[in-house]
């Protein structure tokens, strides 16, 4: 049988695509952008993820924070350990398996007064949203944190984006050596005080999430999250990447605050990849 028929079996849809790396930018130290091009990614909607194959190590979920721009689709990726290593090392025409996009994505109304908060790489699941064409008839606040300067991505890509007036682009560093000193939460507190929103976007540390929930929830304000555990298959399958009654590749890995409602576990414990429960 031709592969190209093959491919258009249903059980073979969750196969790698093998795709050759176009192009890997140095964000920061320990961050790096990887792009390719897939036609399905080019498809996918802010928020979904890829399960990315590395050949002979293994085989990670990453959020897509580039989608289809000029064909290409791609993917922020911070170095934690062997897979991530591995990704970061590699180079413009190297291969990686690619299957998805799957899982929920982000949606957006307009003439939305909208705050967006990315906590580090964070940032890379709300990129493709912030560049959606109907974010221009919104106002939009970005709130973009990091430990410390050299670990801030996206600033300028942001800055390139929308006129200055209708988009405020706040960065905050833990350390002060940017923009505003303190955690990404305790300035959204403040934001969320002072101003009504109509939908707060939030990707980072699930404690900053936490945090930025209640506080939401304070003022009536509707949140979409985008949210990680141990993903194997990611197609809901296996079971590793469970919080509460939901599978987070399945059902999310976008959250609305109703789903999060009464789920104890959110900010406090997540599945190591044992399935072990430990706290966060
Ligand atoms: C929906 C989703 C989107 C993600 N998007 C991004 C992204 O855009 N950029 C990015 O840098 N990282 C992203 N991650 C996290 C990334 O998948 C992990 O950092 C990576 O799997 C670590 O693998 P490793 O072999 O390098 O490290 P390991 O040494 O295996 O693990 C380091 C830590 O990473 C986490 N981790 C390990 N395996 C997985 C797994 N299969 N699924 C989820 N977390 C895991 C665990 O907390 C672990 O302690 C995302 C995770 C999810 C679930
Ligand atoms: S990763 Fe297997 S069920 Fe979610």
């Amino acid at each position: 049988m031709k592969v190209d028929k093959l491919q258009n079996y249903p059980d073979l849809k969750h196969r790698p695509r093998i795709v050759k790396i176009q192009d890997v930018k140095e964000e920061t130290s320990t961050v790096k952008s990887i792009t390719f091009r897939d036609d399905q990614c080019s498809k996918g909607k802010p928020g979904q993820f890829v399960m990315i194959w590395i050949p002979r190590i293994d085989e990670v979920p990453m959020t897509l924070s580039l989608i289809g721009r000029d064909a290409a689709s791609g993917a922020t990726v911070r170095k934690r350990g062997e897979a991530t290593n591995a990704l970061c090392a590699m180079k413009k025409g190297d291969q990686i398996g690619v299957r998805g996009p799957y899982g929920t994505y982000f949606t957006v109304d307009e003439e939305a007064k909208l705050l967006l908060v990315g906590g580090g790489t964070g940032i890379a699941a709300l990129a493709p949203l912030i560049e959606l064409p109907i974010m221009r008839r919104n106002d939009l606040t970005i709130v973009v944190g990091a430990r410390t300067k050299t670990e801030l991505i996206y600033l300028n890509r942001f800055k390139a984006l929308h006129p200055a007036k209708a988009m405020r682009l706040i960065a905050t560093t833990d350390d002060g050596s940017y923009g505003v000193k303190g955690l990404a939460s305790s300035i959204v507190n403040t934001l969320l005080e002072k101003d009504k929103f109509d939908m707060v976007y939030a990707c980072g540390p699930e404690l900053m999430m936490k945090t930025i929930l209640d506080a939401a929830q304070k003022m009536d304000t509707p949140v979409q999250f985008s949210l990680e555990r141990i993903f194997k298959c990611g197609v809901g399958i296996c079971g590793s990447c469970s919080l509460g009654p939901y599978r987070v590749c399945r059902d999310g890995p976008i959250f609305s605050g109703e789903m999060l409602q009464g789920i104890g576990e959110f900010g406090k414990t997540k599945r190591d990849s044992a399935g072990r429960i430990i706290p966060i």
